[in-house]
């Protein structure tokens, strides 16, 4: 069974369907059987990053799939410790290298670590690689709204998308309004909180039963109708069936509002606030 996922269009033109699959831990032959498994379920997007070290896994998911290249739309993610122009250039292009691919369709600078601030400088290197077509699209992850304002001001372009940590512990209300009034998309990262602090909690549990749907679909269908593209990571092909099985019901304005009511000012999973967190 393959189910259609819908898509939205970034403000650059590229469009991208609301849930992807996120790969962190999918390493290896494991990791490629389990990618297929989500391509043959209707997943077109994979998120993957350098620092997962399995760009590779995930190029040998896109070769064996019979899905055409052009209908899938591989995301990959340049490291903190590379955000130096010259270092920036030849990372994309070893990222590549190990999925053995042409281009990604999205590429994106992992975190802003603003004390190092190179950040400027791996944007101009995505901006040249776009240019050269390594890359459809261009975009961040964990970025504060100061850290896009300079992007812009400084070369004139902002990103396609911004991929937060969001889930219903950390919902991010303040965000999404800046991206939404600023045209740029939310990725959802952790989008079901990595699962088991969510999966026992009581009001989620009573929407979901209302729905005859689990806790996980309910979460995926609330980031949909935030307008939130999510990225779910699941090995198993029946999680991944269930995780874009979320489109034959809709949550209320009270159930939406319901599942506002759980998030916390210190609802981040590992406490990575962009401001002061790196990661290289
Ligand atoms: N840009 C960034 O800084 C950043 C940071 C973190 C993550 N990410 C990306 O976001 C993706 C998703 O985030 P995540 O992997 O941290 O967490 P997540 O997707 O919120 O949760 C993944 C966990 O939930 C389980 N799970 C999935 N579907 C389930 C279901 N229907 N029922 C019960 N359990 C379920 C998975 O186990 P099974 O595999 O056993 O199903 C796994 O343990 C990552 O894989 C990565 O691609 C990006």
């Amino acid at each position: 069974m393959s189910i259609s996922i819908p898509e939205i269009t970034l403000n650059d033109g590229l469009t991208l369907p609301v849930i992807g699959l996120g790969t962190y831990s999918l390493n290896g032959n494991a990791g490629a059987n389990a990618i297929t498994s989500a391509i043959d379920a209707g997943y077109r997007l994979i998120d993957t990053a350098y620092n997962y070290e399995n760009e590779g896994t995930v190029g040998e998911a896109v070769r064996r799939s019979s899905i055409p290249r052009e209908e899938l739309r591989i995301t990959s993610k340049l490291p903190g410790r590379y955000q130096a122009y010259d270092k920036a250039v030849t990372t994309i292009q070893e990222s590549l290298y190990r999925a053995n691919l042409d281009y990604y369709d999205l590429y994106l600078i992992h975190w802003p670590n603003p004390k190092q601030d190179k950040y400027v400088e791996a944007w101009q290197a995505l901006l040249d690689a776009k240019k050269s077509g390594l890359i459809r699209s261009i975009g961040v992850c964990n970025f504060l709204p100061e850290h896009i304002e300079r992007l812009e001001k400084e070369t004139g372009t902002k990103p396609s998308i911004n991929q937060i940590e969001l889930h219903p512990f950390f919902n991010q209300e303040q965000q999404r309004i800046w991206h939404e009034e600023n045209n740029i998309t939310i990725e959802s990262w952790s989008p079901l909180a990595r699962a088991s602090a969510v999966l026992p909690n009581e009001t989620l549990g009573k929407i979901a039963d209302s729905h005859n749907k689990t806790i996980s679909q309910v979460i995926l269908r609330w980031h949909y109708q935030l307008g939130a593209i999510s990225i779910p990571k699941s090995s198993s092909p029946e999680r991944q069936l269930e995780n874009i099985s979320i489109f034959d019901f809709s949550l209320t304005e009270t159930e939406m509002s319901m599942i506002a009511e759980l998030t916390r000012p210190d609802g981040r999973i590992n406490n990575q606030d962009p401001a002061t967190y790196e990661e290289f």
